[in-house]
Order: C-alpha cells, then sequence, then structure tokens
C-alpha cells in the first residue's frame, strides 16, 4: 500500500519559526535563503523574529532583522520581540535595529509617527474644534478619551521642579488641568507664560483666575502660531494633546531661539505608553534628535504603578499610560566639557 502523504509536512515558514526557536543560525539563514519568509505569523501570532527574541538567540535574530522581519510586529498580548526578550544584546540589537528605522522613517513618512499623548492621533484640529469637559479628576475630549489626568500631578510637580531651576523666566505649552502650572507658580517664577489653544480650556483658565495673576502672562493660541510673539526662556515645559511625533519634533526645532543657554527644557514623556519597548525606542529617538540640535538628555526615572489603578481608568476610551516607570526628560544645552 502507498503511504499517505504527510499532512504534517511544515511549511517553509513553520521551519523557520522552529530553527529560529531553537537558535539555530544557520538553518534560519538556509531558509531564508530558500525564500521563506521572514515576515510571517505561526498559528500562535508569533513571527519568527520573536521566537528568536524569547530564546535570547541574538544571531538567528539579526539574520531575521537583516531579512526584513519586522521589530516592531505584535503577538496577540501586544508584545513585541523586544519586550519578549530578556537577553541584553539581543535587546540591544533590536533597539539599534528599531532606531535606525525610526530615523529613516522619520525622513520619508513623518506622518506614520505616533502621537505624543493619549489621543491616538486625533487631528489637533478637530481635537481644538471639539467641545472638552471638566470634571474634578480629568479632562476629557469629545471621544472620551482623556486629554488631562490628576493621576499626573506627581509627575507634573516633578516636571516643574525641574524646569524652575531659577526665579527667571517659565513657559509652559498646554494647559490642561493646569497641574504643572499650579505646581510652576509655587517656585515663584518673575514671569510665568502659558499657551493654550482650546477656547474652552482658555476660558476656564480666566474662570480660574489665571488672567489675573501677577507673573502670568496668558498666549491664546497653537503654539505654531504664537511663536513669533514669544521671547526666551530660562525654562521650557511641552505637553500639548491631539498632535504628532512630528509636531514634537518641529517645537524642538524652536528651542535654540526659545531657551537660553544654560535653560532646562523638558516634555510629557507620553510617546508609545503602552508597550515598554516602543517607549524606549521613542526615549532614544527623542534623546537623538534632541542631540542633533545640541542638547543632552537625562531620563529620570519616577515609579508611577502606585498612581494607576484599573480605577483611575473607568470611563477612559484609552488607558495612554500602562507602563511602571515614567522616564522624566531632563534637556540642557550640551557644553563643551560634556
Ligand atoms: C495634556 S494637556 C496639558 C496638561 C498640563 N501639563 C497640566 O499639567 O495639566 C494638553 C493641553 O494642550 C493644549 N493644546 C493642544 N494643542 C495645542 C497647541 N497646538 N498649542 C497650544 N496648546 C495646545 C490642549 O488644549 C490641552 O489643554
Amino acid at each position: 500500500m502507498a503511504a499517505a502523504p504527510d499532512s504534517k509536512a511544515k511549511s517553509p515558514e513553520e521551519l523557520l519559526c522552529a530553527a529560529a526557536e531553537s537558535g539555530n543560525a544557520e538553518a534560519v539563514a538556509d531558509l531564508l535563503s530558500s525564500g521563506a519568509d521572514p515576515t510571517h505569523f505561526d498559528s500562535s501570532g508569533m513571527t519568527p523574529l520573536m521566537h528568536a527574541a524569547t530564546g535570547g538567540h541574538v544571531a538567528a535574530s539579526r539574520l531575521l532583522l537583516d531579512a526584513g522581519a519586522p521589530w516592531n510586529a505584535l503577538s496577540p498580548s501586544g508584545l513585541s520581540a523586544g519586550d519578549l526578550t530578556s537577553d541584553p544584546a539581543t535587546y540591544d540589537l533590536l533597539l539599534d535595529h528599531a532606531l535606525r528605522s525610526e530615523l529613516i522613517l522619520g525622513t520619508v513618512a513623518r506622518r506614520q509617527a505616533p502621537p505624543t499623548d493619549s489621543s491616538d492621533g486625533v487631528p489637533a484640529e478637530s481635537y481644538l474644534d471639539s467641545r472638552v469637559s471638566f470634571s474634578e479628576d480629568r479632562v476629557m475630549d469629545a471621544e472620551s478619551k482623556a486629554v488631562m489626568m490628576e493621576w499626573e500631578r506627581p509627575l507634573m510637580e516633578a516636571h516643574a521642579r525641574a524646569v524652575c531651576t531659577g526665579a527667571g523666566k517659565v513657559l509652559n505649552v498646554g494647559f490642561g488641568m493646569g497641574l504643572v502650572d499650579e505646581a510652576i507658580q509655587s517656585y515663584e517664577p518673575e514671569e510665568h507664560t502659558i499657551i493654550e489653544a482650546h477656547p474652552e480650556v482658555y476660558a476656564r483658565m480666566l474662570k480660574l483666575g489665571w488672567g489675573e495673576k501677577k507673573n502670568v502672562k496668558i498666549v491664546f493660541g497653537r503654539w505654531q502660531d504664537v511663536i513669533p510673539q514669544l521671547g526666551s526662556y530660562d525654562g521650557i515645559f511641552f505637553d500639548t494633546y491631539g498632535e504628532y511625533y512630528e509636531d514634537m519634533r518641529e517645537f524642538h526645532e524652536h528651542l535654540p531661539k526659545l531657551l537660553k543657554p544654560g535653560g532646562v527644557y523638558s516634555y510629557f514623556n507620553g510617546l508609545c505608553g503602552d508597550n515598554a519597548f516602543f517607549h524606549a525606542v521613542y526615549c532614544q529617538l527623542v534623546a537623538l534628535e534632541l542631540a542633533n540640535l545640541g542638547y543632552s538628555t537625562q531620563f529620570i526615572p519616577l515609579p508611577v504603578k502606585d498612581c494607576l489603578s484599573e480605577k483611575i481608568w473607568e470611563g477612559v476610551k484609552q488607558k495612554y499610560w500602562q507602563l511602571d516607570t515614567y522616564y522624566l526628560p531632563v534637556c540642557q544645552e550640551e557644553t563643551e566639557s560634556e
């Protein structure tokens, strides 16, 4: 009797996943050169690169990346290869590859970049034209996404501490709930300028008496439009909503004019706040781009796990922060001695 055809014969992609999982770099190389697809997802939703990274197989991971395996593919539980590895060499390889890819992407497809906040890419114009609602612990947009939340208060206090290094001039871009501005006021700066573009947030600022504070100057409008009216500052904080990474990059290009020599710049570091590896990539990317402008960035780790309970997110459409540590950026002009 003739043997039944082997219904269990493995596809080249299944073989590739198996070779990646066991760290057999030679087999990975052979399979790739004979046409196995490195972008394949197996029946458990894993790519060959995820298998190689999970096992900490750096040589197999490198071969897969060189063959076009996507570093940013996500498993069914929302993890990328970089999240899955516990091997430092594989992590560094993935981080380096991701940074290079994003730097290239940044020059060819800037609009693809992620939003800088919880807005999930709601274009700024439509956010600024729609209603917001205020309650004691949050400001919400018209789609039930959080513009700002009370749990961030300790972070905002830390940002204020970072940018209020003397009694000089401080600029804050984006009022939200005014948490950072309250904290900035406690340092009694000589001048405290606040830019706010949303008409309802602006109206609320006035209602709360921000327009009557002696050292406060409110500039109503989009920072993109009002920048020519500004001076230069000893401390600057940037935290807007509904904008893209590209907008933040554009703001950074104004720093050499806006920030006085010796001044401190900081921004809300919410990029990809729902995925640890993507967040690490974007921390490095911003630091690299600031370095190209002549600024060094230090990240101060702040534990936030205790600030966040499931209850906090009730009624919020999207949990924009899911990581245990917040990395507060402190940027200063690089000096020659550095
Ligand atoms: C996340 S909130 C800021 C929260 C603030 N850091 C705090 O401590 O409460 C973002 C604010 O930026 C404002 N905004 C959004 N786009 C803007 C733009 N292009 N220029 C100025 N403000 C903007 C929003 O209306 C919102 O009030």
